[in-house]
This record gives structure tokens, C-alpha cells and sequence, in this order.
């Protein structure tokens, strides 16, 4: 997805959506989307907090934006007849008309609300991430056999810079504190990474244009919020990931990704392997940043050596799946690792360890 495609109408960007929640199961917003094209076509309710945002790229992912503000709503208790149908706060998935009027009750009821969600950029911070990034991170390790500096951009909470804080098993081997909150039972599919290889992260850091803060109960209902309602386990991952991070929160710079990368790409260490990382941030960034943004990395991989290498990890969209790449330097070569769901698991390991 990137901005420099051809603009959609906001009727293929609504379709786009219904059909990327109906892959991944939630039948809920699949249905909520079909209400959404129903008020763009007659001017309800719902359709409203769109107005503004009528000719946005499809990049910026605004309908999960009012996803996220009826979820938010809902979350706080002030939609009692909306909670009925959203399994995160106790109701259960129903798809007749009721679930249309419950939504523009809420819509009509909280506009002023909805309205001001939709200036609000996607902060969904998905732990899931982690599973698909553990194996880039020991891939390095693996090249390098050293301990690794990481910064990741757009890290939102920070949560997926505490990947070795969670446990990841597979048939015959495991990865990660044996008393994580946060447990991935195989997520790879088929088989995963070699999770013996040693890995230790001396130094870990992120940014973000509006970092969320894992220790504000007010952050953590907005994390909540962009969930979608009708995926539990995804809403019992992110709240033992948060977890974790409130015992030990991580770093994340309020700054944009390419100037907070800028600076500190000039302080690098010898004897670490520096690992720039992101995830499902690319399609956020204006196409000059993004150009700025490689030019950066490309750069700092030019001047890498044997005892300061370098490496870029992302997992960023590609068509139904997304794809983790790492390009690592001395070097420059870029590997396609795996593919994977957009919010994690199941993770298909294109690099078998035997
Ligand atoms: C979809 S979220 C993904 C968050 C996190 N990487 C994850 O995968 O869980 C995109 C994140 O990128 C951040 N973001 C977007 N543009 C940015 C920029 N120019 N500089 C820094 N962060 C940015 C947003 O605030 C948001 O937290």
C-alpha cells in the first residue's frame, strides 16, 4: 500500500477494508463496514466522521480510525446497546438490523467524539509483530555473533521492542522467559528459526510521532481500542504484552521516524550489531520521508563494518500477507524471511534452520 498509488474512491477504500477483516475472521467489523457503505450512500450517521477525510490516501487506513473511536466508545461504557454485539466488552457477535441501529444510535450520540478520532493517526500496537520479527533478530545475531542495538520506528507503545520479553515455542525448542505473561504457542506454520541461536539486546529504543504510554491506563484503553472487538486472543496478547512493558517500560521517543533515525545513526556503537526496524509503519510516511527514511539506512550500511554491522528489519505489506525482509551489511543483501498475517501469527518461515 503506498500513497503514490491512484486514489481510490472511498467505496473501493471501504470495500478494501470489509474484505481485509473478512480474511482475518471478524465478521463483526466485515458487517459494521457494510453499515459504513450504507451511510456513505444516504448521508447517515456513520458516515459523518468521514466527511474529512473523504480524499485520503488509501494508506492511511481511516476507517480504522472510526473502528477504533466506536471501539473506544464502547470500551468506556457509554454505548450499553452497541456492547451488546462487541465480544471485547461482553456482548456477542449478532449481524441482523440491530447491530445497524446500535451503531448509529452511537454514532449520532458520540459524533462530536467520532469526529475527533478521525485526526488521529493508527496506533494499533500489535504484539503478534514480535513473533514474525524473533526470527530477523536472530538471523542477525546468527550472521553477526554479536549483541544487538535496537531502534524501531513508529513503535507506538514500544511493545514489540520487548520481543526476548515473551515466550515463543516451537515442536522441539523455545525462545524467551520461561514466565512471560505473553506466550506464542508455534506461531510459524510449517516450521520456524533455529531459537538456539544466543541472542542479547544490549540497548533498545524507538520513536514515535505520538507515542502511546504503556503505564496510562488512558493509552492502554486507546491500544485496546484498535483491536478489533471480536478478536479475544488478540485483546488477551496486547494485555500481556502491556504487562510486561509496565513492569519494565520501554523507551520511545515523541520525534518523526527520519529526523529521530538521523540522530541516532550518528551515535553508533563498536562491537554491537545495530538493527533499524519497523512494522507496518512504511505506508504512513509521506513518499519524500519515505526516500529520506532508505537514503538514512542505506547510508549508515555503507559506512557498516565487521565490528559495527548494520541491518534493516521490516515487516511491511505485501498484497494479502505481509513480508519480513533484512537487508544486513558489510554486504547489502536482502532476504525475504517470512510472511505472515498482518498482526502476527501464523508466521510461514521461508529460512528452514535444518
Ligand atoms: C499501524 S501503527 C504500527 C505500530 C507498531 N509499529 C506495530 O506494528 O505495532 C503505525 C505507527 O506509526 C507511527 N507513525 C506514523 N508516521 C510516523 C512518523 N512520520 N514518524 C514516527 N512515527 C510515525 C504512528 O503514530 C503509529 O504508532
Amino acid at each position: 500500500v503506498t500513497s503514490a498509488e491512484s486514489p481510490r474512491s472511498i467505496f473501493e477504500v471501504v470495500e478494501a477494508q470489509r474484505l481485509g477483516c473478512e480474511l482475518v475472521g471478524s465478521a463483526l467489523y466485515a458487517a459494521i463496514l457494510d453499515e459504513v457503505a450504507v451511510d456513505l450512500r444516504r448521508g447517515g450517521p456513520l458516515a459523518r466522521p468521514l466527511e474529512t477525510v473523504l480524499d485520503a490516501p488509501f494508506g492511511d487506513a481511516v476507517l480504522l480510525r472510526l473502528l477504533a473511536g466506536l471501539h473506544h466508545v464502547v470500551l468506556s461504557g457509554r454505548a450499553a446497546r452497541l456492547a451488546g454485539h462487541y465480544p471485547s466488552a461482553g456482548g456477542r457477535v449478532r449481524l441482523g438490523p440491530e447491530l445497524g441501529v446500535a451503531l448509529r444510535a452511537t454514532a449520532e450520540e458520540h459524533a462530536a467524539e467520532l469526529a475527533s478520532a478521525m485526526v488521529v493517526g493508527v496506533q494499533t500496537n500489535e504484539p503478534g509483530r514480535s513473533a514474525v520479527l524473533l526470527g530477523g533478530y536472530l538471523a542477525v545475531a546468527a550472521e553477526f555473533g554479536l549483541p544487538l542495538e535496537v531502534l524501531e520506528v513508529g513503535a507506538s507503545a514500544g511493545l514489540n521492542l520487548l520481543f526476548d520479553r515473551y515466550r515463543y515455542l516451537d515442536v522441539d525448542q523455545a525462545f524467551g522467559p520461561p514466565q512471560s505473561p505473553l506466550v506464542f504457542e508455534r506461531p510459524w506454520f510449517g516450521g520456524g528459526p533455529d531459537l538456539s541461536v544466543p541472542l542479547v539486546v544490549a540497548h533498545r529504543a524507538g520513536c514515535d510521532r505520538a507515542p502511546l504510554d504503556p503505564t496510562s491506563s488512558a493509552d492502554r484503553q486507546r491500544l485496546r481500542s484498535y483491536v478489533w472487538a471480536d478478536q479475544l486472543d488478540r485483546l488477551a496478547r496486547l494485555d500481556a504484552a502491556l504487562e510486561v512493558a509496565v513492569a519494565d517500560p520501554p523507551r520511545v521517543d515523541r520525534a518523526d521516524a527520519v529526523s529521530w533515525l538521523e540522530g541516532q545513526l550518528l551515535r553508533r556503537s563498536l562491537r554491537r550489531a545495530t538493527v533499524v526496524v519497523h512494522t507496518i509503519v512504511f505506508q504512513y510516511l509521506r513518499t519524500a520521508d519515505r526516500r529520506r527514511f532508505v537514503d538514512l539506512v542505506e547510508g549508515a550500511g555503507a559506512c557498516a563494518t565487521i565490528e559495527a554491522p548494520f541491518a534493516w528489519l521490516r515487516m511491511e505489506p505485501g498484497g494479502d500477507s505481509a513480508e519480513l525482509r533484512l537487508t544486513t551489511w558489510p554486504g547489502g543483501g536482502t532476504r525475504l524471511l517470512a510472511t505472515s498475517a498482518y498482526h502476527g501469527p501464523p508466521v510461514v518461515w521461508r529460512e528452514r534452520s535444518s
